[in-house]
């Protein structure tokens, strides 16, 4: 895992996160749709608020391995880039006029789930929250007319796509270790978590799908959709590894920082 190129991308990405500067104009949003709005978006905050402790414990179980050198470093980054979506999205709460969590059920499970058994798991359920956040931030993008939700959550979809891209760097590696009984049980569980998840997920914000003109099942279709998507890419990492050819897993990321270096 080239840990290096993902240390230098948080370390440019995320301090644009605290430097944005949104439109200042008040909310102009139907009562009927910011009131769903803001109390999902308030969930999504209180879920990006974490500050990693124990993933940063669980990482420090892969930091003697020779491929994951400095992967302790990456995830700290990565925990901090979280944070400053959590900050991101406080600002759209407020903007919102809304009220932040400090509590919420969905996240609750998460935060218990995601420590029950080891790294590869807590990454795990990290992704299928990620998975999600993808599909959440970019129906927020498309269908909601509010400048301020509009701009930060076309950011955020660009962060979490990137922080799939990580995860997948990383699990990639691990899970070319299992013997393929492990992978399929590994997949099998991946897959059924994430399926009761996204249903959950579509139940719990199904006023705000609704006020964006979406069905709740056509969101947890979408869900299920980028699920197969990653498994896909993830099954062809495993394959280059597998045959141990060169992986290119991590060109996007190197291909970005070159971009930007030019
Ligand atoms: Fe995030
Ligand atoms: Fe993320």
């Amino acid at each position: 895992m080239n840990t290096q190129a993902w240390i230098t991308h948080f370390e440019r990405n995320t301090r644009l996160n605290d430097e944005m500067e949104l439109p200042t104009e008040a909310c102009t949003l139907p009562e009927s749709a910011r009131a769903p709005l803001v109390a999902s978006i308030a969930t999504f905050q209180l879920g990006e608020s974490g500050t990693g402790s124990r993933l940063r414990r669980y990482a420090r179980e892969v930091a003697p391995l020779e491929n994951f050198r400095g992967y302790q470093r990456a995830i700290d980054l990565f925990v901090a880039e979280e944070q400053s979506h959590s900050r991101l999205l406080a600002r759209t709460v407020e903007h919102l006029r809304g009220t932040l969590l400090t509590k919420q059920w969905t996240n609750s499970i998460f935060r218990r789930l995601r420590f029950l058994v080891n790294l590869e798991f807590a990454i795990q359920v990290l992704l299928t929250a990620e998975l999600i956040a993808e599909v959440f931030f970019g129906t927020l993008y498309l269908r909601c007319e509010d400048p301020v939700v509009k701009k930060v959550s076309h950011k955020l979809l660009r962060d979490e796509m990137k922080h799939l891209t990580f995860q997948r760097d990383f699990l990639s590696e691990r899970v070319a270790t299992f013997n393929p009984l492990g992978r399929w049980l590994w997949k099998a569980q991946f897959q059924a978590i994430h399926a009761i998840t996204c249903t959950v997920v579509a139940w719990d914000h199904r006023h705000t799908f609704r006020a964006l003109g979406l069905k709740p099942g056509d969101f947890r279709q979408r869900c299920l959709q980028a699920w197969e998507r990653y498994q896909e890419r993830l099954d062809e990492e495993l394959v280059k590894l597998d045959s141990k050819l060169p992986a290119s897993h991590s060109d996007e990321v190197h291909g970005a920082d070159h971009r930007r270096a030019g």
